[in-house]
């Protein structure tokens, strides 16, 4: 697998420390993402694939990169990119996100700052089959996530990612053992 990551790498590092999975290439949008460091640390082969001002260029370098690695699916963890329609196709229902609220509620980059603003009590975690909408394909799993009072950004996001950190690791897992079944929009696990 490969994990496309453009930020701190805090979900990256628990995947790449999990005996289950094998990543074998991080490929990153930003030469800067902290997430580089931690993966070339643990020997990753690393790419950085810059944005080229065209999604379909983009989504064809990062597919080129990933080819370059043999690798069967793609983990998205922080990638703050959209992937086109050449990447869908070329890993059909291999290509997985985590996303921090309960989808399909929050979708987009500002999903805990939205869900503050809605002054939900319960917010969460959601990991989905990525589509050729943001934030939408088949929901592979959700866990919630208490929002307190006395909440920022910060502090929900902290508790947000502990959760992160447990479920992306599984439902990885169960994607690279093959025990997930799509049947519409509905996602079995076995
Ligand atoms: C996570 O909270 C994830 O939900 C969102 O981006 C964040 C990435 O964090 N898509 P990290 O880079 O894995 O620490």
């Amino acid at each position: 697998m490969a994990v496309l990551a453009s930020g701190m790498g805090s979900n990256l590092e628990v995947l790449i420390g999990d005996q289950r999975l094998q990543i074998v290439a991080v490929i990153s949008d930003r030469g800067n993402a902290p997430a580089l460091a931690g993966a070339s640390a643990a020997g990753i082969p690393c790419s950085v694939v810059g944005w080229k001002g065209n999604q379909s260029l983009f989504t064809s370098e990062i597919c080129r990169a990933a080819e370059e690695q043999k690798v069967e699916a793609l983990v998205l963890a922080g990638f703050m990119r959209i992937l086109g329609g050449e990447a869908i196709h070329r890993y059909p229902l291999r290509i997985v996100n985590v996303h921090p609220s309960l989808l399909p509620a929050f979708p987009g980059a500002h999903a805990i700052e939205y869900a503050l603003a809605a002054g939900v009590k319960v917010t969460g975690v959601t990991v989905h089959f990525v589509d050729e909408e943001v934030d939408h394909g088949p929901i592979i799993c959700q866990e919630t996530v208490e929002v307190y009072p006395d909440d920022d950004v910060a502090s929900l996001h902290a508790r947000i990612q502990k959760v992160e950190h447990v479920v992306y690791p599984e439902a990885v897992a169960a994607l690279a053992e093959g025990r997930l079944t799509v049947s519409g929009r509905k996602v079995l696990w076995t």
